[in-house]
Formats: C-alpha cells, structure tokens, sequence
C-alpha cells in the first residue's frame, strides 16, 4: 500500500470505529449535534484527565442542560459543581463565556475562529478542538498526545521543544478533510490508548507500518526528553568478512549498558583496508544519540584480540544488542 495521508487518516478512522472509546461528551460521524456538550467537556478537560472528568461533566450537564441555564446561574452555583476538579479560574471562564454566548452571539454557538477565539479561557488548542468536534471543521488539533504520535510517526528524534513547527505541520497534512470530527476523537484516542509515552501498544496500531520509529525500534524513547538534549557521538563499525563469508565478533565484556552481549567490533578507531560503505545507522541510547558509519574489511585475521569469526547463520546462537542488529540489517 502507498504511503499517503488519505491513508493514514483512513486507517486510523476504521481504526477509531472498533477501538474509540466511548465518551459522554462524543459524538461519532460528525458535527456534534449539541456545541454545548463539547464547548463544557473542553473546559474541563484543559487541565484534567478524562477519567476524571466524566462523573463532573454528567453532574454538569444535568444541572445546566443548555448554555442559557448556565449564563444565568451565579458563580457560586457553578463553583459547587466544579469543586473537586481544579483549576477554578477555568469555571469562571466557562461561565462567563456562556454569558458571552448568550449576550453576543444571541445564543449561537461560534463557528468560526475568529468568534470562538473572543470567548474566555480558549486557546489554540481548545479552539481546534470545539470546531472540529462541535462543527466538523477540519481544524488540526494538537496536544501532548498528537504531537507524541506526530514525533514518533516520522521519528522526530529532537526534544519536542524544538520540532513543534514541524510537528504542527504534519499534523495538518495528515488529518482527515472528509471526516474532521472522527479524525480529531480518533487521533486523541490513539494517543490516550495506544500511542501512551510508556508501553506503547505497537502490535495493535493502525499506524504500524507508516511507524518510523517502530521501524527502527526506537518508539518509547520518542519524543526525547529535554534533558537529553542532542548530544551525539560518532563512531566507526566494522563488517570484517573472512574468504568464508563468516563475520567477526566479539563479547563485549566492559560494565555497562551493553555488557554480555555481542557485537560487531565498534569504536572510535580506524583500521587498516577498511572500506567505507559511506552507511550510516543511528541509534538513540538514554542519554545519547550515537551514530555508527559502516566500514567493510575483507580479512582472514581479527583485527582485535577478542574476535572470532562466525557464519551468519549461527548469529541467532548470540544475543547481539539492537544497535547491533540495526547494523547488520543495514549492512552494505
Ligand atoms: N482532551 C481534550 N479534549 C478531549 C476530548 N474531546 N476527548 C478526549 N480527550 C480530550
């Protein structure tokens, strides 16, 4: 299958027909038929989980069931059901945003982002949230979930810090122009359920095959941590191939990380009639990015003392590292 945006978005939409959750706030196929519904679940959703959230918003809405009921309830009324939840600067600018919808806008809901953006307490996110989900509009949005799915999708191996242009940019070339609403509950899903910063759930991913980072084994360590920031380290890996076809190896036996496994013999050192492949293999560790350029030797003798050739075949029979690994698969 090619690799296109439709793709992905549809993928993702069947996907979100099987696996979305179901949600008090959603509506599945389209514009949601109550902006109301949407336009509270945003607020309290801001600064606080969906767990959370559903027990306040049925409360919520069976108290204020429409936007007037709550322009003309007090604060105090609204503190009371809010209590518990947080974040109360957020109840007044639900509130007052109410009022405003009620008083400007004659009790239509907004539909544009100029208009939702006059409202109180609503940024970029929430803004691309509401109209998509209450208007179908295909707006983009993102949050920490998107931009995780965004970063690892193309491995976007940079602390997030420093891709978000990036991340925005291909977040609005991959959504759904047909489908905005399901594609934004969708993608906020896959993030919540499948694409989680720890333990991912790769091997049920609609995303899977388009997965870069899956590709390369590096899924839980995208995005980086910003304390990682970028450092690199350089280094020369060697292929050495008898006439026999076998490889050389050794044990790595230095306390660490890698410690017990095999490898290919790897290091900041040269050697002799080594062919440069001009390949090279990246590979994120913890605290570094190390990448390794392939050079190729043809010998009969190790050059190190600790090598021992072995055929391919029997590379199951040693437990190689995936840096290793990465390299093998990527030989020239
Ligand atoms: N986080 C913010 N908006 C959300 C929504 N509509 N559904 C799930 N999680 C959200």
């Amino acid at each position: 299958m090619k690799k296109t945006k439709e793709n992905l978005a549809d993928l993702l939409l069947v996907w979100f027909k099987v696996h979305g959750r179901e949600l008090p706030w959603r509506h599945r196929g389209g514009a949601h038929p109550d902006p109301y519904a949407v336009f509270v679940s945003e607020f309290m959703l801001q600064q606080t989980t969906v767990k959370t959230v559903i027990p306040y918003f049925a409360r919520f809405m069976a108290h204020f069931p429409t936007v007037n009921d709550l322009a003309q309830a007090s604060l105090e009324e609204v503190y009371q059901l809010w209590q518990g939840l947080g974040y109360y600067t957020r109840a007044r600018s639900l509130h007052a945003s109410a009022q405003m919808i009620v008083k400007d806008f004659n009790g239509k809901f907004p539909s544009t982002r100029e208009d939702v953006l006059k409202l109180k307490g609503i940024g970029p996110y929430s803004v691309a949230s509401i109209l998509a989900l209450a208007f179908n509009q295909p707006e983009t949005v993102i949050d920490g979930n998107v931009m995780r799915i965004i970063a690892r999708l193309y491995h976007l191996a940079e602390p997030l810090e420093d891709i978000k242009e990036i991340v925005k940019a291909k977040a609005h070339e991959l959504k759904s122009l047909k489908h905005p609403a399901d594609y934004a509950s969708a993608i906020m899903d896959l993030g919540a359920t499948v694409c989680t910063p720890k333990k991912p759930q790769c091997l049920i991913c609609p995303w899977q095959r388009f997965c870069q980072s899956y590709g390369k084994d590096d899924v839980e360590l995208i995005p980086l941590r910003q304390k990682m920031l970028k450092k690199e380290q350089q280094g020369n890996v060697y292929l050495v191939y008898n006439k026999k076809g076998d490889v050389l190896i050794r044990k790595r036996t230095e306390k660490g990380l890698l410690s017990g496994l095999y490898e290919f013999p790897w290091g900041d050192m040269t050697f002799k009639g080594a062919i440069d492949s001009q390949k090279e293999i990246s590979h994120i560790f913890t605290h570094i990015k190390l990448i390794l350029r392939i050079y190729v030797i043809r010998s009969d003798t190790s050059p190190i003392d600790d090598g021992f050739f072995v055929s391919p075949k029997e590379f199951k029979n040693y437990a190689f590292s995936t840096l290793m690994k990465k390299v093998w698969q990527n030989r020239p």
